[in-house]
């Protein structure tokens, strides 16, 4: 919430906008601060220093250099929360932080103790897919976050280009609005790409050469192609209904007439071998999962028990970084 609030005040561009360590009297003259409350910022960058989103350094008032001061700097965690930023998260930060999303925790407890599916549900009276289909405020905001985290991915296509290669056609399930079919189908001009979503999230969006949208329900469908994405998709779902979604992929790639793959980008938890910090960050969306929907994190194992029980022969995780995974799976 800090860091939310720090965004909202401008914080980051501020430090960012002055080009050189700001100190605190500077950094309030730059922000819209209440003049009972300028003593709080302090607090809030202390907090912010201390997590690591900013940095403290040591610069001198005068060219005498006799009086040091205090003065705030960026980190590699606040340069990717600038506003003007291309590969910008503070639209993800916005939408994990949302009230809607944030209420749901309130009601963790209770959801335990009795009968709703989601904690979601309890705190809203209905399921978040509802709810963002009857929210389009919301739906602009969880579109937006996921479209932010997408767009880190043209900073890495290249280095996956083995993935794509030779593939003619590629849907992209729950694709959102589009961000990352778009930098697929920019990076592999060849490849037809789909993206395959519920109908209020793709309607108007216009199709172009290599890149259609397609609104449909994964459950009960998926378009024919060489390959299916799924990006943060199968962790929303529980192990019965991810095997239903597999089940449809299987078909969908089994329909081109050569078989194909399925292609996961998603959280496998790994907490031999994972950085303990990433394993946090793992966990804590585990309990996000388990807050918002019906889905939840899995290991390698729970990972290939639903592979297998859709009827796939064989899966390899191709790589790792972060807290994501790429995991391809063969009829
Ligand atoms: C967490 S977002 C991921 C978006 C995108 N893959 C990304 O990583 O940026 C989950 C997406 O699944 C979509 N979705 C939910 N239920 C679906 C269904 N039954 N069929 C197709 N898409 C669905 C949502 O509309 C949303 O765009």
């Amino acid at each position: 919430m800090s860091l939310k609030c720090a965004i909202q005040l401008g914080i980051p561009d501020a430090i960012h906008n002055h080009g050189q360590p700001i100190t605190l009297q500077e950094l309030v003259s730059k922000l819209n601060i209440h003049p009972k409350k300028t003593s709080c910022v302090h607090r809030l960058m202390r907090l912010l220093v201390h997590s690591g989103f900013f940095a403290k350094t040591i610069v001198h008032e005068n060219q005498e250099k006799e009086k040091e001061e205090e003065a705030y700097t960026l980190t590699p965690s606040s340069m990717l929360i600038l506003k003007d930023n291309a590969t910008s998260l503070s639209p993800f930060v916005f939408t994990m932080l949302d009230p809607a999303l944030v209420s749901s925790w309130q009601f963790l407890g209770d959801w335990f103790q009795g009968s709703e599916l989601t904690s979601f549900e309890k705190a809203r009276g209905k399921g978040f897919w509802e709810y963002c289909n009857q929210s389009p405020e919301y739906n602009n905001i969880l579109n937006e976050g996921m479209a932010s985290d997408s767009r880190l991915m043209s900073l890495v296509i290249k280095d996956y280009q083995p993935i794509f290669e030779g593939l003619g056609s590629l849907v992209d399930v729950g694709g959102g609005t589009g961000t990352v079919a778009r930098i697929i189908s920019k990076a592999f001009p060849h490849m037809k790409c789909t993206v395959f979503d519920l109908p209020h999230v793709v309607a108007n969006l216009p199709d172009s050469e290599n890149l259609k949208f397609v609104g449909g329900d994964m459950f009960q469908y998926i378009p024919p192609a060489d390959a299916i994405l799924f990006k943060l998709i199968l962790h929303d779902w529980s192990d019965e209904e991810c095997v239903n979604i597999l089940k449809n992929c299987k078909e969908a790639i089994a329909k081109k007439g050569k078989e194909g793959k399925v292609i996961i980008i998603d959280v496998v938890i790994n907490q031999e071998n994972d950085e303990h910090d990433v394993t946090t960050t793992k966990l804590l969306f585990d309990a996000l999962m388990m807050a918002l929907v019906t889905g939840k994190e899995r290991n390698q194992k729970e990972w290939e028990k639903l592979f297998l029980e859709a009827g796939f022969s064989h899966y390899k995780i191709v790589s790792s970084f972060g807290m994501r995974s790429i995991i391809e799976i063969y009829p």
